[in-house]
């Protein structure tokens, strides 16, 4: 589907696959078969000052899986026509969210860590950053 007509029905929030021990569990993320993307990019955000609101901005064509590796955080996603809210808090649920939607990043818990797997490397070319000119990016919906 192309990024212009994805809504906030096309967002998945998906349980990863969890090997539980008493010394401690593992998620593992498999390309291919976890997820309906190629994994071309990881990347994690760490070190959040309290307050601090990240996102702010749109892909055009990036697809990506948002997971709480550790903490919490909540993600505001809009689509041009409405807007929906996401909790992550648990190292094994993943979000899906494919491109053409808008998102902004906030409450993270003290320490936490935002891990994204993404579907190509880092372009800014790749970024709507202005919320006017995402509202024009989606405006036949
Ligand atoms: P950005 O995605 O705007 O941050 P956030 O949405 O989390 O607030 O990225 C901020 C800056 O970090 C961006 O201008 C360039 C750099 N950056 C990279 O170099 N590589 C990356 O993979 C990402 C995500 C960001």
């Amino acid at each position: 589907m192309r990024a212009e007509e994805t809504t906030l029905e096309d967002v998945k929030l998906i349980q990863l696959p969890k090997v539980m021990n008493p010394a401690g569990n593992i998620t593992a993320i498999n390309g291919g078969l976890d997820l309906p993307f190629e994994v071309n990019r990881v990347y994690y955000l760490y070190d959040i000052p309290g307050g601090q609101d990240r996102g702010g901005h749109a892909h055009k064509a990036l697809h990506q899986l948002l997971v709480a590796a550790s903490g919490s955080f909540s993600i505001l996603l809009k689509d041009g026509r409405a807007s929906k809210e996401f909790n992550l808090k648990r190292p094994y649920e993943g979000l899906l969210l494919p491109p053409g939607l808008w998102r902004e990043l906030r409450d993270f818990s003290s320490g936490s860590i935002c891990l994204v797997l993404a579907s190509h490397p880092y372009s800014e070319v790749d970024y709507i950053r202005e919320f006017k000119e995402f509202k024009e990016f989606k405006k036949f919906l």
